[in-house]
């Protein structure tokens, strides 16, 4: 039976071989990207999307980091636990090591190093999950780029439905590419096991999106051109995301991913728990600005 809870599965592992060497002694996905660690993205995301519950994924050599960095996640009123892959085995492994967290739960599965920033989020993130209220399968994203070849990527058909999904096909049938953000129902652990590794030997999620779309059960929100999603790949990449949330936040003076103000305002912890992790982080404009939540209430 369905529950139409829904869990959330953070993805961190990976050698983040791009961007040696940053990565050769730390986690690509906890590198800052400009104020906080690249996991708070999203991490902010899943909380937007009113999921309390998450699993984060990493390697042996990484996992602990990420249990002193997150904790049990109840500084945020959330529930955070965790898992180790021994073996780097493709995304779509993340649904066969979640298979008991995911339960008979809905799962979002989203990729430790996908930034994403824009006025529609929230409700985007509301529209998977109504969608998924009412029906079973999976929900995708999509978002133009100007070079598709990297990614996964989706074609359409001209009333907005799933036409196909290749993954970083040489020769693009579109310019939407397929950004690491995945809402299933639990079937989804199923279907990950019913699919063979691909070529370079990997359990790829879009093998499983794909199994999705044949069986007539996947859906694909155009996140649109208001939207921003910033690759974290590179050292250029890495730079230029921080420049963004930078620029953002100095002239908005509004944060990007603040994992206490979201808490807050979600009524998660209260004003004297966030005036707590304020003064932990005081030394920073970060820890000023959750201050600052506190007082402006
Ligand atoms: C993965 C997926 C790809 C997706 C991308 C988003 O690629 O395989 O479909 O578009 O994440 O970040 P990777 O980053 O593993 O190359």
């Amino acid at each position: 039976m369905r529950t139409h809870n829904m869990k959330a599965i953070i993805l961190a592992g990976g050698q983040g071989s791009r961007l040696f060497p940053a990565t050769f002694a730390v986690s690509k996905q906890l590198l800052p990207i400009y104020d906080k660690p690249m996991i708070y993205y999203p991490l902010s995301v899943v909380m937007l999307a009113d999921i309390r519950e998450v699993l984060l994924i990493s390697t042996p050599r990484d996992i602990g980091q990420y249990q002193l960095l997150l904790g049990d996640g109840s500084q945020w009123g959330l529930s955070v636990t965790y898992c180790v892959q021994e073996h780097p085995g493709g995304l779509a492994q993340a649904y066969l090591l979640g298979e008991q967290f995911i339960g008979n739960d809905d799962v979002c599965l989203v990729l430790g190093d996908n930034v994403f920033y824009g006025m529609g989020m929230s409700s985007l993130l509301a529209q998977a999950r109504e969608y998924l209220r009412h029906e079973e399968g999976g929900v995708i994203c999509a978002y133009p780029v100007s070079d598709a070849t990297s990614f996964g990527v989706v074609e359409f058909d001209a009333v907005g439905e799933v036409l196909s999904l290749e993954e970083k096909p040489a020769h693009p049938r579109s310019r939407f590419a397929v950004p690491g953000l995945y809402f299933h129902d639990h079937s989804v652990c199923a279907v990950a096991k019913s699919i063979k590794p691909s070529a370079r030997g990997e359990l790829e999620i879009t093998a499983v999106n794909n199994e999705f779309l044949r069986q007539g059960r996947l859906k694909a929100i155009n996140l649109g051109r208001g939207m921003a999603w910033l690759d974290t790949g590179t050292p250029t990449g890495l730079l230029n995301a921080s420049q963004f949330v930078e620029a953002v936040q100095s002239r908005q003076g509004l944060y990007i991913a603040c994992l206490e103000e979201i808490a807050y305002n979600k009524g998660w912890i209260d004003r004297e728990a966030l005036l707590r992790l304020g003064d932990m982080m005081k030394a920073t404009e970060y820890g000023q600005y959750v201050l600052s939540l506190g007082v402006r209430a």
